[in-house]
């Protein structure tokens, strides 16, 4: 099941890796210090070995630009395919660990725990070999640099750190490869190949910050907090400064930063926009992670949101971003989740509801219990409000004392076969909006594609990394 962009960003990603078009990073909105920006150096590292000495600059930001790759450079790159697929984590193990140590501010801006689990070395090396496998022609994996340009732009991630990722990641090819193999035409060909995907993302980042109200951290008061459930909370944010509120598409998100004190350094997450665009604020939906059964490893921002952020304290707050969103077209829409996974999918369905005439809407959701059951009561009186019956299925894994029929409709797991296809909409041209833990949206992909929906028509948000598509 891909991870589907929209199609204008997949033309300009396509029209500006072929033209080399470059665009002006937005200065003015980063000059303001409430929308404080991380300070990193805006010169080329010396350091970073350019193999052409008359090889162009970027003229905008003054980055390497060794343009198109040449078909030799790419025979060389698909050569390299099997020694990513072997070695490809090991390098990007040595690649954060030499990158960190080397800047240690960039710890303000990853994850910990992501490189404590190594699940981001695994994401960067399965993009880095999708890339390589398809160098001549990058058309699938243009969904997932989709993708990561938003995440990348909830970060704030700036051009000119493109310059410390690319001279770590060609060091660290180097050091796993040896440096007596990558060399000479194998060294230039990747370091082409870097800067040709690196332009890519800025570019395209570069229209995303463009396109955003602020770029950086911007300071939002807790106005209320709300208990949902022992698991979920919801935080309804307004902005400190008293200005506008963003203006985002139902099934975006933001990015959330919180000082560490245990790391001493800052942290931030994705958080999912739960209601509709509104102007009296914005909302996040949080499930607490509570680390394994003896609570070992409890989750870094999530607690310290429920339990460190208070009503009328300040959080930092990203622009909305994010390609997982309701389509505007007027075709019906099945809305799926399982858990904390109904959040942008809430927001779907509230943009709808309020819509002056609603499109047809299924919702299709699996949550363990009664008591788990967040936003249920906010739901129920949604789906009542469109003028026409709302086709529904609930599932409760461990049901308990709830009764069926009233609460719940199917016990157990999500099994789409179990769910009958008026409420699937099959034949009915819908879009359907996935969300939900990896293995749940894999079975989903799985089994809407053995009903005969086309992959277009699937809409997948992954609360965690991006993968190649499913
Ligand atoms: C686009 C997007 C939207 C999202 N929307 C939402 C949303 O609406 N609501 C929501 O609740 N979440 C959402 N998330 C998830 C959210 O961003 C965070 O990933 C989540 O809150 C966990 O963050 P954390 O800092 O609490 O946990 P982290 O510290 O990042 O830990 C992640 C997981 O790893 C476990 N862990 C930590 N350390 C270890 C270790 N050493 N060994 C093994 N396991 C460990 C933790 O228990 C936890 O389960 C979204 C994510 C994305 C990408
Ligand atoms: C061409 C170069 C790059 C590639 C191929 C790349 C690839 C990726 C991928 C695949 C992800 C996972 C996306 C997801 O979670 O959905 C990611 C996330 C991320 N990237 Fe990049 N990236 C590049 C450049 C950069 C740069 C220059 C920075 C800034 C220093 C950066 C910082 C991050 C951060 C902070 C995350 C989120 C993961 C985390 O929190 O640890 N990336 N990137």
């Amino acid at each position: 099941m891909p991870i589907l962009p929209n199609s204008r960003s997949l033309t300009n990603i396509a029209r500006h890796a072929v033209r080399g078009r470059n665009y002006k990073y937005p200065a003015s909105k980063t000059a303001s210090t409430s929308f404080r920006l991380n300070n990193f150096p805006n010169t080329i590292s010396r350091s970073l070995a350019c193999p052409a000495s008359n090889m162009s600059l970027d003229p905008v930001y003054n980055l390497p630009n060794p343009g198109p790759l040449t078909e030799a450079q790419r025979g060389l790159i698909k050569a390299t395919v099997p020694l990513l697929e072997q070695s490809g984590v090991d390098i990007t193990r040595c690649f954060y660990k030499a990158m960190l140590g080397a800047n240690p501010d960039l710890k303000n801006v990853f994850s910990h725990t992501k490189q404590v689990k190594g699940d981001q070395p695994e994401a960067l090396a399965r993009s880095v070999y999708a890339y390589a496998a398809n160098i001549d022609d990058l058309t699938p994996v243009l969904p997932v640099v989709e993708r990561l340009c938003h995440k990348h732009a909830s970060l704030n991630i700036l051009p000119q750190q493109y310059t410390i990722v690319g001279k770590h990641l060609l060091e660290a090819i180097t050091e796993i490869v040896g440096k007596d193999v990558f060399k000479g035409d194998l060294y230039d060909a990747w370091f082409a190949a870097y800067w040709q995907l690196a332009h890519i993302c800025i570019n395209r980042e570069a229209e995303l910050y463009k396109a955003a109200a602020w770029v950086g951290w911007r300071d939002f008061v807790v106005r209320d907090k709300v208990h949902e459930t022992d698991e979920i909370t919801s935080f309804y944010l307004v902005p400190k400064d008293g200005g506008a509120l963003p203006s985002y598409k139902p099934g975006q998100y933001i990015s959330v930063q919180r000082f560490v004190d245990s790391l001493g350094f800052n942290q931030s997450r994705q958080y999912s926009l739960s209601d509709a665009p509104n102007a009296d604020h914005i909302r996040i939906s949080v499930r607490r992670e509570n680390g394994g059964p003896n609570q070992e490893h409890p989750g870094c921002i999530s607690n310290l949101l429920h339990d460190g952020l208070k009503q009328g304290d300040t959080v930092e707050v990203a622009f909305p971003f994010g390609d997982f969103f309701l389509d505007e077209s007027t075709s019906p829409v099945v809305l799926i989740s399982a858990g904390v996974g109904l959040t942008p999918l809430t927001s779907m369905l509230h943009s709808i509801i309020a819509s002056p005439s609603p499109r047809e809407v299924s919702w299709v959701q699996v949550v363990r219990s009664q008591d788990k059951h967040a936003l249920n009561e906010e739901v129920r009186n949604l789906l009542k409000q469109h003028p026409t019956p709302v086709r529904k299925t609930i599932f409760y894994s461990e049901p308990g004392s709830a009764l069926q029929g009233e609460h719940y409709d199917i016990e157990g797991r999500m099994d789409l076969s179990k769910v009958d296809d008026l409420t699937l909409r099959l034949g009915e041209s819908a879009q359907y909006y996935v969300c939900g833990p990896e293995q749940f949206m894999a079975d989903m992909g799985k089994a809407l594609l053995a009903k005969g929906v086309e992959h277009s028509r699937i809409h997948a948000e992954v609360f965690g990394a991006a993968d190649v598509p499913i």
